[in-house]
């Protein structure tokens, strides 16, 4: 007979508070419903400022919790736990989540199942875009290689199986979204940077100014980019007040171009290493279609299995804290309310030993 796990997940870690019931039917994973509130109070100061997230985190969790529920059709007794990103990620922020997943664990009397954020982004790329549901790695899909690019985090993640981390590169100082979002500051455009810089890159030249494509020859798979982001800014300032348009989307196409190709050299050098059966591409940066484009052609030329987040889902999202959730339940990752935390800083690696 198949067993049944459904979950309650909670994603608080940032600036989106997301809820949603995801269920795993045998082989089958899907979203029974799903809800995301993004903030939009951030775009003034131009970054998050932890305690208003928090705040705002506080005002829409409970009902979303209850219009969730009602939308999955799922009775609470039949939830077997509540999913929860306990690390990492912004304290204020995440305390809220954590604090949600506890009072229900307390009172529905279910047990709860700590999620690492950035596995939930990993698991993102396996969701199938316009459909709710997962897709199903066959026992030869591994190892895989998780390529994660958000606001916060750049890393190159060997898997050897569900559930398993081994982190083989990661960026030393910025992250790819944390510069988009700088150089987007840079040219007078808003947060979050990411989305306006590609939308501007359409209609510039990548070949119109050379921007170092940091470490490509380092021969590990560690990333730097305040050099990049360097290089744009005396770039900016060279052009003065008297930048136009024009020389904004040459600006925005070759920045863009920069980052491709740090980014497909590491790629290339990660699949010379071990021969990966699968790659998976996820986090907010995911959305960029250059990027998503060129790590394709490459897992294409090397006939390995690619997938990447549906686009609505490479944003923070609690589908794929419930995804991970049904597998992690089944694994036994299961804790009490009294046992899980919020953790600001700790690595996947040591997370899920
Ligand atoms: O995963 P996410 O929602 O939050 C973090 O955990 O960081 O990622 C947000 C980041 C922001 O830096 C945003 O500028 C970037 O993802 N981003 C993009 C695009 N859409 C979002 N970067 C480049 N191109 C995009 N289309
Ligand atoms: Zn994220």
């Amino acid at each position: 007979m198949k067993k049944i796990v459904t979950v309650l997940a909670i994603e608080s870690s940032c600036d989106d508070t997301g809820v949603a019931v995801v269920q795993k039917n045998g082989e089958t994973v899907s979203v029974l419903a799903e809800l995301v509130t993004s903030q939009n109070i951030h775009e003034a100061t131009g970054g998050v400022v932890p305690e208003a997230a928090a705040r705002e985190h506080e005002k829409v969790i409970s009902p979303m919790i209850q219009v969730v529920l009602e939308k999955s059709g799922i009775q609470r007794e039949n939830i077997d736990a509540i999913a929860v990103t306990t690390c990492p990620g912004l304290m204020p922020s995440l305390a809220v989540g954590v604090q949600a997943a506890r009072a229900l664990s307390y009172v529905w009397n279910k047990p709860i199942v700590p999620v690492h954020h950035i596995e939930g982004h990993v698991y993102s790329a396996l969701l199938v875009e316009n459909e709710p549901k997962s897709y199903q790695l066959p026992a030869k899909s591994w190892p895989a290689l998780a390529i994660i690019i958000s606001g916060g985090h750049t890393m190159f993640i060997r898997m050897k199986s569900h559930l398993q981390y081994e982190v083989i590169g990661e960026t030393r100082d910025d992250a790819i979204g944390e510069v988009f979002d700088k150089v987007a500051r840079m040219l007078g455009l808003g947060y979050p940077g990411g989305p306006k810089i590609s939308k501007l890159a359409e209609a510039g030249n990548p070949n119109a100014f050379h921007f170092p494509r940091p470490m490509e020859h380092s021969h590990n798979l560690d990333f730097s980019y305040s050099g990049l982001k360097t290089a744009v800014l005396y770039q900016v300032c060279d052009l003065g007040d008297a930048i136009d348009d024009q020389q904004k989307s040459d600006i925005a196409a070759s920045f863009q171009q920069a980052i491709c190709d740090s980014v497909a050299a590491k790629l290339e050098y990660a699949v010379a290493q071990t021969e990966y059966k699968t790659i998976l591409f996820a986090g907010g940066v995911a959305a960029n279609t250059a990027l998503r484009t060129r790590i394709a052609q490459i897992a294409e030329r090397h006939a390995t299995a690619f997938h990447v987040a549906p686009l609505h889902l490479c944003g923070d999202n609690a589908v794929m804290i419930g995804e991970v959730g049904v597998y992690a339940f089944e694994a036994g990752r299961i804790k009490t309310w009294r046992e899980i935390d919020a953790t600001a800083k700790i690595s996947i690696e040591e997370f899920s030993k």
